[in-house]
């Protein structure tokens, strides 16, 4: 897929296998995030030291024209309501909505699509929004208003920019290293998805890169759940 790609938090899980896929056939792929993590050795792509919890730091420079922007940046806060505090809430609030934003507004003037199609943007959601579970309340908060943003910039930026989102339930990353630690508990929260088993940086990643393809060139504003079947089948 040609085109100049700006992937916030592609240097680990999801971004970092989106920056797999991409990087053979991109012309250019800027990731921005903390570390450089295991970063392909392509020449298509650059790192950008970048950190979105610190609200005021300063954004790297983009390129002159984005064809697709992706945001991963996120959190899993597992705890009882009971036991978070409003600063747990702002926190969670500033890695997966507010850098977005600011992500956004950075990237907003540079989106172009390839050949005068729209430009994508493809941000990330959790099942947990669509489904109420336990001990979720501060992410689940978190990521229910990172999924009014999408609905809104696509309507705001249609026809130029196609916005759609992610939702996934629980995937094999270094953000999930903690719940997936031992065979045991691997296997036992597979039990719990129809398709008996947890996700993985590749089947996200396929589906952020159909997001950003022509392929998906009708849509925008969805939330598209990739989840093993959990939000939506009883077996
Ligand atoms: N994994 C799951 O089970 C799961 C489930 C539901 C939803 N999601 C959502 O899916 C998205 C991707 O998740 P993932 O599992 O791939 O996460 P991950 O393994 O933690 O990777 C996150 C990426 O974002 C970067 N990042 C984290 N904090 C940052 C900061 N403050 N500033 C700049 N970059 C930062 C990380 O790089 P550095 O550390 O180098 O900065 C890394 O490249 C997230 O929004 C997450 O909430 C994941």
């Amino acid at each position: 897929m040609q085109g100049t790609y700006v992937i916030a938090g592609g240097s680990h899980g999801i971004g970092l296998e989106l920056v797999r896929v991409l990087a053979p056939t991109a012309a250019q792929v800027d990731v921005w995030s903390r570390t450089a993590g295991d970063l392909p050795a392509a020449a298509s792509v650059h790192h950008h030291a970048c950190d979105f919890s610190q609200p005021d730091g300063p954004l790297p420079e983009l390129p002159e024209r984005i064809h697709g922007a992706v945001y991963c940046p996120g959190s899993i806060t597992l705890r009882s309501f009971r036991s978070l505090t409003p600063a747990d809430f702002r926190q969670d609030l500033e890695i997966n909505l507010l850098g977005a934003v600011r992500f956004l507004q950075a990237c907003q003037p540079r989106l172009e699509g390839v050949d005068g199609g729209p430009a994508s943007v493809v941000l990330f959601s959790t099942v947990a929004v669509g489904q109420g579970m336990p001990m979720h309340a501060s992410v689940a908060a978190a990521k229910g208003a990172v999924e009014g943003l999408v609905r809104s910039l696509a309507a705001e930026w249609a026809p130029k920019v196609r916005v759609n989102a992610i939702a996934p339930a629980l995937t094999d990353t270094p953000l999930a290293a903690r719940l997936l630690s031992s065979p045991e508990k691997r296997e036992a929260l597979a039990a719990r998805y129809p398709l008996k088993r947890v996700g993985t940086a590749a089947d996200a990643a396929r589906l952020a890169r159909f997001l950003l393809s022509d392929e998906s060139g009708w849509m925008t504003g969805q939330v598209l759940g990739l989840d093993g079947g959990m939000s939506t089948l009883r077996t």
